[in-house]
Parts: C-alpha cells; sequence; structure tokens
C-alpha cells in the first residue's frame, strides 16, 4: 500500500474520498471499543479511528501498537461532529475511518519524554534521530535547507560562482587548534582540516574566479559554547576588484532576502556603523546587543582629581573610570544583588565595582560618595542621566578591562530584568579593528583577524614603527550581540605579505613551509580582493529562535567535541595505527 497523502494534507474538503496514510503513532487511545491513533508523519497528524464493528481484523492488528511503531492505514476520510473538532492541527476537522491497516515495523519504548525538560542532554544526542523525529529539530532543519536555497540563488543571481575546496588540507591559521589526519602514504606527515577556507579562497582570486561563495565545513579544536562546534558551517565569500562598501551591499543584500523570505519583514538596510573603538566605549564589546541602552560612558575626566584613590591611581597609570546608569533598579539593587554583580565584573578581571544609588527621596547612597565632592557627583548624574530610582554601575581599570567588564554585566541585567526585547533584529557592522594584539606570554603580536588582512591604506607607513596603533580593513557583521560574520580586504601585494609574517615574528623557515603557496601565487598578478564568512549556524539560530546551534545542527557534537550518536572519537585497531606509522602512548 503506498500512500495517497501525507499526515498535513487533508480536510472537510476531502470527506467520503479513499485514502492511503503511513507514519508513526503519536499517540494511541483505546476506548474500549473504538481506537482511536494519532499518525504523524513529516508534515503533520492526522486522527485514525478503528471501530471493531467495522473492521475487526484492523482493529486486533492496533491492540498492541505502542507510541512510534509504523502504520500504513486504508480508509475513508469523515467529518467530524462541531464538538470533536480539534483546531491546534490542521487535519482537525476530520478522521480516518480506517478499514485496513499495516504494521510496518515495531519500536522499543521511548528512552525518555521529549518534552521532558529534565531529560539529560547525552540522551537527546544519543538518541538525534528520535529527536528529529519528535521535536522541533525537525522543522528546524526544514528551514535551514530552505534558507540554504535563498542563498544560493541570491548568490548565483548575483554572479557568483560556488567552488568546493578541500576538507584534506592544511593548516590555516585562524586561531584555534587544528584536527589533524595523519597521511598513509607520507608516513609522518599530516594534512589538517580547514578551520576556514581562507587560503583556497584567496588562490581562487588570483585564479581569476572573481565572485566565489561556498556553504563551507570548517573545523577548529577550540573550548566550545553555545554559539561554537568543532566542525560548523560558514557561508564563505570572497570577491576581486571591490572595497568594503561593496562587502557591506552585499551582505546586507543577502540579510534582506533571507529575512524577507523566511521571515517575511523587511530589515532595514544599510545597517549601522560603529568603529572597534565606539563599540567598546558605548557597549564595552566588539559585538554590542544594541536592543537596550544603558551605553557605558567615561568619567575619567570628572573624578581625575576626586579623593577616591582607587579611580586616582587607575586614571594615573592610563586606566578609565567607566560607568552605566542600570535605569530604574536601584530598587532591586540590594546587598546581595550587588555582590552578584561583582562576580560578574570580577569574572571578567575587574577588581571590583563601585555604585551610586539615586534614591526617591533624592539622596545619593554609595561607600564612594563621601570621597566625591559634590561638583564630581552633579557632573556624573548630568552625564549618565541619572534620576531618583536609578542605579549608576562603576569599574575603574585598565580601559578594555573596565569596558568589558561593564559590557558583561550590562547584558547580563538587561538579560534578568527582561529588558531585551522580542521579535526586534538589530544588524550592525562593526570595522576598524586594530589590525595587531600583543601576545603578552608569547612576547610578540598576534592578528586580530588573520594574517592575510589588509591594514587601512593610509596607515602602512607606521606599520614598522608602531605596528600596535594600525587599524585593519576588517568588518564584523553583528546581529542581536552574536557575532554574525567577520572578513576583510586582503593584503595582495607579496612584499607586504611578507613584512606581516615577520611583524608577526614567523621565522623564515616556517614562513616558507607554511605560507610559501601563498606568496608564489600573490607574486603572479594577485587582483585586489576581499571578502568575509558568516557563521551559517549561528544565522539559523537567530533565524528560529533556538538558543544554541546545536539545536540548528543535525548531528552536533557535545561540549567535549565527541559524537554520542556514533560514539566517536573512537580508538582504532592496531593493524590501522601500524599502517599509519603510528605508535601510541600507552599514557
Ligand atoms: P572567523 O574566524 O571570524 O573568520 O569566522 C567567521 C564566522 O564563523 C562563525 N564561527 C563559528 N561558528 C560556530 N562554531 C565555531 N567554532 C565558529 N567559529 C567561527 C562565526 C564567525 O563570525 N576566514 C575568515 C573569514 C574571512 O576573513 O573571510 C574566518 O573564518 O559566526
Ligand atoms: P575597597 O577600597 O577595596 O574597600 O573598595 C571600596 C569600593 O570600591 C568597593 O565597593 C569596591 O567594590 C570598589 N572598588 C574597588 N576597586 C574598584 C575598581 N577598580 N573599580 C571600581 N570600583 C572598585
Amino acid at each position: 500500500m503506498n500512500r495517497t497523502h501525507t499526515c498535513n494534507a487533508l480536510s472537510s474538503k476531502n470527506v467520503d474520498q479513499r485514502v492511503i496514510l503511513s507514519g508513526w503513532v503519536n499517540s494511541r487511545r483505546d476506548l474500549g471499543g473504538l481506537i482511536f491513533i494519532d499518525l504523524r508523519d513529516r508534515d503533520g497528524i492526522t486522527q485514525l479511528v478503528i471501530n471493531p464493528e467495522n473492521a475487526s481484523d484492523a482493529a486486533e492488528t492496533c491492540r498492541p501498537v505502542r507510541e512510534e511503531w509504523v502504520l500504513t492505514a486504508c480508509g475513508t476520510v469523515c467529518a467530524r461532529p462541531d464538538d470533536m473538532i480539534n483546531k491546534k492541527v490542521r487535519t482537525g476537522e476530520i478522521e480516518i475511518n480506517v478499514e485496513s491497516i499495516v504494521v510496518e515495523n515495531k519500536s522499543k519504548p521511548m528512552p525518555y519524554h521529549f518534552n521532558d525538560v529534565q531529560a539529560s542532554d547525552d540522551l537527546r544526542l544519543k538518541y538525534r534521530y528520535l529527536e528529529m523525529r519528535k521535536t522541533t529539530l525537525g522543522s528546524y532543519l526544514r528551514l535551514r535547507h530552505d534558507i540554504t536555497k535563498h542563498i544560493r540563488d541570491y548568490f548565483d543571481s548575483n554572479g557568483f560562482i560556488e567552488v568546493e575546496t578541500p576538507v584534506l588540507s592544511k593548516s590555516t591559521p585562524e586561531g584555534a587548534r587544528d584536527y589533524l589526519v595523519p597521511s598513509r602514504i607520507f608516513p609522518g606527515e599530516f594534512f589538517a582540516l580547514p578551520q576556514a577556507p581562507q587560503q583556497y579562497k584567496q588562490i581562487l582570486m588570483v585564479g581569476g574566479i572573481e565572485r566565489y561563495f561556498q556553504i563551507a565545513h570548517c573545523f577548529r579544536d577550540e573550548d566550545l559554547r553555545a554559539d561554537r562546534q568543532p566542525e560548523f558551517t560558514q557561508i564563505d565569500v570572497e570577491m576581486s576588484f571591490i572595497t568594503e562598501e561593496d562587502i557591506y551591499e552585499l551582505v546586507e543584500g543577502l540579510m534582506a532576502a533571507i529575512f524577507r523570505e523566511i521571515k517575511k519583514t523587511d530589515i532595514e538596510t544599510p545597517f549601522p556603523r560603529l568603529s572597534h573603538h565606539e563599540a567598546i566605549s558605548k557597549y564595552g564589546s566588539d559585538k554590542p546587543d544594541t536592543r537596550f541602552e544603558m551605553l557605558l560612558h567615561d568619567l575619567s575626566s570628572i573624578v581625575t582629581s576626586s579623593n577616591f584613590q582607587v579611580f586616582k591611581n587607575v586614571i594615573s597609570d592610563g586606566g578609565k573610570v567607566m560607568a552605566f546608569n542600570a535605569k530604574g533598579l536601584n530598587s532591586i539593587a540590594s546587598r546581595k544583588k550587588i555582590d552578584q554583580w561583582n562576580d560578574v565584573v570580577k569574572l571578567m578581571k575587574a577588581k571590583g565595582l563601585a555604585y551610586l544609588k539615586f534614591e526617591e527621596n533624592g539622596d545619593i547612597k554609595s561607600p564612594i560618595a563621601k570621597f566625591l565632592s559634590k561638583d564630581e557627583i552633579q557632573q556624573i548624574t548630568e552625564l549618565l542621566g541619572a534620576t531618583p530610582g536609578d542605579i549608576v554601575l562603576i569599574v575603574a581599570d585598565k580601559f578594555m578591562t573596565a569596558a568589558e567588564a561593564l559590557g558583561r554585566l550590562r547584558i547580563e541585567i538587561a538579560e534578568k530584568n527582561g529588558l531585551i526585547p522580542e521579535n526586534v533584529y538589530n544588524f550592525l557592522w562593526v570595522n576598524k579593528f586594530p589590525l595587531l594584539g600583543f601576545d603578552e606570554t608569547e612576547g610578540s603580536y598576534i592578528p586580530i583577524h588573520h594574517p592575510f588582512t589588509s591594514p587601512i591604506t593610509d596607515e602602512i607607513s607606521i606599520l614598522d614603527s608602531d605596528p600596535g596603533k594600525v587599524k585593519a580593513q576588517a568588518y564584523d557583521v553583528v546581529l542581536n550581540g552574536v557575532e554574525l560574520g567577520g572578513g576583510s580586504i586582503r593584503i595582495h601585494n607579496v612584499e607586504l605579505q611578507h613584512r606581516m609574517f615577520e611583524i608577526l615574528n614567523i621565522p623564515d623557515s616556517e614562513i616558507k613551509s607554511k605560507f610559501g603557496h601563498l606568496l608564489e601565487a600573490l607574486a603572479f598578478g594577485a587582483p585586489p580582493h576581499g571578502g568575509l564568512a558568516i557563521g551559517f549556524d549561528r544565522l539559523v539560530m537567530l533565524l528560529t529562535g533556538a538558543t544554541s546551534i546545536r539545536d540548528v545542527i543535525a548531528f552536533p557534537k557535545t561540549t567535549k567535541s565527541s559524537c554520542l550518536l556514533m560514539d566517536s572519537p573512537s580508538p582504532v585497531s592496531p593493524s590501522q595505527l601500524k599502517e599509519l606509522g603510528i605508535k601510541l602512548n600507552p599514557q
């Protein structure tokens, strides 16, 4: 028996039709006489009714049937009595009066209850196929497919071609540890799985491809969080003969198309832009969530000569006194709450949190008020727009530490107090990143984006004298406080690329062995080029409202980077190891 309809297709229009449906038993009620079965397939649910009086064989077949058994049923579509109509399902006006039924397969009892939030993540990952069948995961995967299709259409209509780049590759530095694959033919040598197709896509530009995109798998052995997986997907893009402006326009167009198709809403373009410095100064983050206020302010000039030793010392050491106004939240700021907030900033390496409570009667309560003059308090009040009922939170430290600690606290307070509006999508660009950071433990510069990123042209001249001051032609696209994607204009001049490796303290021999191929390609007429990569899993997560990218990936890894479904990684046979020339250290 082949099904004639899906379980979401029938309505009162089909009454009296003979149909065949297949699917899984969502639920089964045996009311002594009548048996009711909700049959489910990937599209929906339809109610079957088996009446032993006119279908005794079918009723007999159904007696032992349990949840998740697989059935095919043949019967007639009947209208339900008015008081039995189920408005919650699309097929709720009808039911199928079953004549015959076949059990296609039995099922073991379910290992856990799917709507039980207590069910352990480990169980959910081990039985991923059941999650797919029974929870929103299945619909998320469908949505993911739809988005993929719109992405391919968008790039195709803009003259891009999709090129697949190798998975057995060579290490490309994107800041994480590599996954390595031993070579059998070259004992002792390894492929690296790509952290991103960065060097390949640049080489495609040298190859004259001009407009490349790929829905690309990337692999990074790094510590995992809700928005990080060791294996994830990028919408990877590279273009020749372009400027930053072209990338902004391309990505804004892509996001507008996806939101129009998937969310049926128009997003506002062009996206606002913030320099990296502005983002840190105002939001304490390089991926600001602009859906709510509580912006940071710099109090340093007001409190330079205050009597509070902590502020004085920090400022004279070149640090900053930063603050934000938690508007209207004085009433929740108990001693215990302030201690919790203190812990938040301390986790971000700040030394402490000072505060000014603006009481309803006009008083200001604060352990540091006695160190501040009337005039200083007045200036702080004005700068932060503080009124009775507010609490101003202050951190003094190195600029980055103070800003990032308050930035973290700002998010924490907004999340815990429901200050973040729902169904709002705030995109923005963060640009003008520093080109380099200084790694204190290594005692050398490291790239903030990656070593192929071009400095801002006007600043190339100070690259030798003051590398730490140089800004990059790099940009991130941010959505609701999540770094959605990032990229840069690349270095296409071979001498500048070589100089960049030297500034990063990479020895000559290593430049040759790791990047010789790229330098060589750049020397053969590389066009000016640039691009970016968007975290596809993060995009789907934000579009579905899921809280982790794990919820939108068919087969994700655990926080320890293992797969519970396949039970991998797993040991291999001694003969496989021998073939690869690998001897395991018993420890
Ligand atoms: P970057 O390293 O910034 O840039 O990565 C681009 C985007 O990929 C997503 N992403 C991740 N998503 C899930 N799990 C992870 N572990 C993970 N790591 C990164 C983020 C991020 O913004 N080659 C450059 C791009 C370029 O310069 O064109 C690159 O990979 O959303
Ligand atoms: P102390 O002098 O350590 O007793 O601190 C007095 C108050 O200042 C306490 O509320 C501390 O949390 C706060 N405090 C200490 N160090 C800092 C700092 N670097 N920035 C802001 N507040 C601080």
